[in-house]
C-alpha cells in the first residue's frame, strides 16, 4: 500500500487547515486510514532480543505507559498548535500539573504563584508541595511590582493561568516571563481557559504550557486528559521520566477522543469566544448583575491588557463569570429557570454550562483567599457553547427575572 505523507514544509498553510493533519503521520502509521485508529494495546510485539534493544534505543512503541501512537498523534498536534518543541499527554490536567511540579521542583525551592487560580491547582500547591519542602507564595500577577518583590534567590518556578478560573483575571505573560527569566526561574502557564487557538504562551516567553484537554480542546465533555508543551527538550525529558514513574500517562482511548475533538477546535472555540463576548456584554447591561468578568467588557480591570494579549476581545476566551445578588435560593431558582445552560462542574463543551465556584472549582479554598480572588456567593461561572447567541442572551435575561 502506498505510504501517504502529511508534509507542509514546501507551502504555507493556515492553522485551521493544518489542525486537521498534524499528528496523522506519527511513527507506526505506514498505512493511512482517513480517520486515525485507536491503538488500544498495552504493549507492542518487539521481535527478538536484538530488536528489543533497538526498540528502546530508538524510543519506539514498547509499553503503554511509556509511548502510544494515540498520545503521540495528539501530542504532535498540540506541539504544532502551541508552537513548542514537544508535548506530553497525561491522564488529566491535574496529572499534567502535579507531574510537572514533582519533576521540576525540589526541597528548598520557592514557588511563586498567581493568587487568582483554579481551586484544585491552589489545593495541590497548598496541600501537596509543602510536604516535599517546597515553599509556595501567592501574589497578584496583575501587579508586576508585587511579582518582582516576591522573587527570592531560590525561586524556581512562576505559575499562572492566562485568564484565571473563574474570574478571567489576565496575566501579561511577556512581562512575567521576563521577571522569571531574570531570576533564573521557569514560567509555567495554564492555557485551559484560553487555549492555543486564542493565545500561544510559549511564543510570549513561557517555558511550559499546560492544557486541561478535558475542556475546550476536546470540546465534547466526554474525556479526561491533560498536556504540557515545552520548548526545551531537557525539561521534556525530566517531565517524561516522572510521568512514566508516577503513571500519569494519558489513556489511549481518551487521547483518541481528544484528537478527534481537536480537529474542530478552531471552529468551535472561535464561536464559543464570540458567543461569550456577546453574552458577557448583554449580562453587563442586566440590572440584576453586579459585574461581569470577561475581557470584552470595558469594566474589566485589564481591558487594555486583553487587547494586547488577544487578536480581539471576541477571540479571547469562551469563559465568563458574573455576580448576582448573594441569595442562594434565588440563584438556585435562576439555575432552574434556564432552558439552555445546565449546571455541570466542567467547562469547554459545545453546550453552555454553569458552575458555582463556591460549590465546585473553589470548594476547598479558604475564605480569605476567596476574597482575594473576588469569588463571592453571588458569583456564577459560565462556559459558553456554540448555540445561537441571541437564544442564550434571551434565556439568561429571562432567568435573571427571578431577582425582579
Ligand atoms: C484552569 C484549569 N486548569 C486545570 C484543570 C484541571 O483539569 P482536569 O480536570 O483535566 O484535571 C482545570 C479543571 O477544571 C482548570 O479549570
Amino acid at each position: 500500500m502506498k505510504k501517504i505523507e502529511f508534509k507542509f514544509d514546501d507551502m504555507e498553510f493556515h492553522e485551521d487547515t493544518r489542525i486537521l493533519f498534524e499528528g496523522k503521520g506519527v511513527a507506526g502509521m505506514d498505512i493511512a486510514p482517513e480517520a486515525f485508529p485507536l491503538f488500544m494495546t498495552s504493549a507492542f510485539n518487539l521481535g527478538n532480543l536484538h530488536d528489543v534493544e533497538k526498540a528502546y534505543e530508538n524510543k519506539d512503541y514498547t509499553y503503554i505507559r511509556t509511548r502510544n501512537p494515540n498520545r503521540k498523534a495528539l501530542a504532535d498536534n498540540l506541539t504544532y498548535l502551541e508552537q513548542g518543541e514537544d508535548t506530553l499527554v497525561f491522564s488529566s490536567g491535574m496529572g499534567a500539573i502535579t507531574t510537572t511540579y514533582f519533576a521540576l521542583l525540589q526541597p528548598g525551592d520557592h514557588f511563586l504563584c498567581n493568587e487568582n487560580i483554579y481551586g484544585e491547582t491552589f489545593d495541590a500547591i497548598t496541600s501537596l508541595l509543602k510536604n516535599y519542602g517546597v515553599t509556595a507564595e501567592f501574589v497578584p500577577f496583575d501587579n508586576l511590582e508585587a511579582v518582582k518583590a516576591a522573587i527570592k534567590p531560590n525561586t524556581k518556578m512562576l505559575y499562572t493561568e492566562v485568564a484565571s478560573n473563574p474570574t478571567d483575571r489576565l496575566c501579561d505573560i511577556e512581562e512575567v516571563a521576563k521577571i522569571a527569566h531574570e531570576a533564573g526561574a521557569w514560567l509555567m502557564v495554564d492555557n485551559t481557559f484560553t487555549t492555543p487557538i486564542c493565545i500561544k504562551p510559549l511564543t510570549l516567553g513561557a517555558d511550559i504550557v499546560i492544557n486541561s484537554l478535558t475542556k475546550f480542546l476536546n470540546g465534547h465533555a466526554d474525556a479526561l486528559a491533560g498536556s504540557i508543551t515545552v520548548k526545551d527538550m531537557d525539561l521534556f525529558e525530566k517531565i517524561q521520566t516522572v510521568r512514566m514513574l508516577t503513571g500519569t500517562s494519558g489513556c489511549p482511548f481518551a487521547s483518541w477522543m481528544v484528537y478527534r475533538g481537536i480537529f474542530t477546535a478552531d471552529l468551535r472555540i472561535r464561536k464559543q469566544c464570540e458567543n461569550a463576548a456577546k453574552l458577557a456584554l448583554a449580562l453587563a447591561e442586566n440590572p440584576h448583575v453586579n459585574f461581569v468578568n470577561h475581557p470584552a467588557v470595558s469594566t474589566h480591570p485589564q481591558y487594555e491588557l486583553g487587547k494586547k494579549l488577544f487578536r480581539s476581545p471576541e477571540e479571547a476566551t469562551g469563559m465568563l463569570s458574573f455576580e448576582m445578588p448573594n441569595d442562594r435560593d434565588k440563584i438556585s431558582e435562576f439555575v432552574d429557570r434556564l432552558h439552555i445552560a445546565k449546571y455541570a462542574p466542567t467547562l469547554g463543551g459545545i453546550r453552555t454550562s454553569l458552575s458555582y465556584p463556591l460549590l465546585s472549582s473553589h470548594m476547598h479554598v479558604p475564605e480569605e483567599d476567596l476574597k482575594k480572588m473576588n469569588i463571592s456567593g453571588g458569583l456564577m461561572r459560565v462556559s459558553v457553547g456554540i448555540e445561537n447567541p441571541d437564544d442564550l442572551i434571551a434565556d439568561f435575561n429571562n432567568a435573571l427575572k427571578v431577582f425582579d
